[in-house]
């Protein structure tokens, strides 16, 4: 039976219908999502939030837990960008049975439109698994954070066996159903290269303009995650100082008891009413 109420929200058909340039950011909770809904076509709950929001040294120890609790924030926040969800490291590498489990958690919880996965020809099986079963994958293959231990976080796709590699990696997930891969922190070269040879849009990060959309970690973009900017992020406004100076600003004001003033208070100068 039909609600009569149609849901404005854009589903995964948007990034199989084209090439772009598709918008995308990072967001992790209701407030930052509800601002930057009206202007990307996707906002991806990423496992970036354990440095960004949690404090941690790598995405590593992320749990599907927390996954969802953003997850769940961020659909609360957002109600026309397309949502996806990233699985955390050790939710879904074991089988794609328990890539399903995780996954299917997530969706049903969230309401998310997709999740993200890290990985290559190793990870096809698992994606074609998912997809069979209705669940839609965005790859995410060149740098993979959750590999940081194996592989470091440093650029890929310089020699031609890695650029060789990273490219099988991509065929691998397009062939597997993947809707759309995330190239992350990979040479110019080889982005344009794959993105011109693979039938799903690329999402580059720190890969050039050559893929069909782009995507940031929004706290990068707005200076607020300042412990470390990469050298690929475009800084385009410097929140972090912003909300130093306001705070200063708010601790003076106390300490002087200049706030709060007469305007921020209750019945001032009015005296008790009788009951
Ligand atoms: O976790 C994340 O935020 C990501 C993006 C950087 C692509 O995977």
């Amino acid at each position: 039976m039909s609600t009569g109420v149609r849901s404005r929200r854009l589903t995964i058909r948007h990034f199989q219908k084209g090439r772009g340039p598709f918008v995308c950011l990072t967001a992790y909770t209701a407030s930052i999502a509800r601002l930057l809904d009206p202007h990307v076509d996707l906002l991806l709950v990423g496992d970036s939030l354990g440095m960004v929001i949690y404090g941690l040294e790598s995405t590593l120890p992320v749990t599907l837990d927390m996954m969802i609790a953003h997850g769940q924030a961020v659909m609360r926040g957002a109600h026309r960008a397309c949502v996806i969800i990233d699985l955390p490291f050790g939710s879904y590498q074991e089988s794609p049975g328990q890539a399903f489990r995780a996954a299917s958690r997530v969706l049903a919880a969230t309401g998310a439109a997709g999740v993200k996965l890290e990985g290559g020809t190793e990870m096809a099986e698992t994606i074609g698994f998912l997809t069979r079963r209705g669940v839609p994958v965005c790859g995410h293959i060149g740098l993979m954070p959750q590999s940081v231990h194996a592989a470091g976080l440093r650029a890929q796709g310089r020699t031609e066996k890695e650029a060789a590699r990273i490219s099988a990696d991509a065929h691998a997930v397009a062939e597997a159903g993947a809707f759309a891969i995330v190239i992350e922190g990979t040479y110019e070269a080889l982005a344009r290269q794959i993105t011109e040879a693979v039938p799903v849009p690329t999402i580059g990060i720190g890969a050039s303009p050559a893929c069909d959309g782009q995507i940031l970690v929004t706290d990068d973009l707005l200076g607020l995650f300042a412990e470390f900017t990469p050298s690929f992020v475009k800084r385009y406004a410097e929140l972090g100082s912003a909300v130093s100076q306001a705070v200063a600003a708010y601790a003076e004001d106390v300490r002087d008891r200049r706030f709060p003033g007469p305007e921020h208070c209750f019945g001032v100068g009015s005296g008790f009413r009788s009951d």
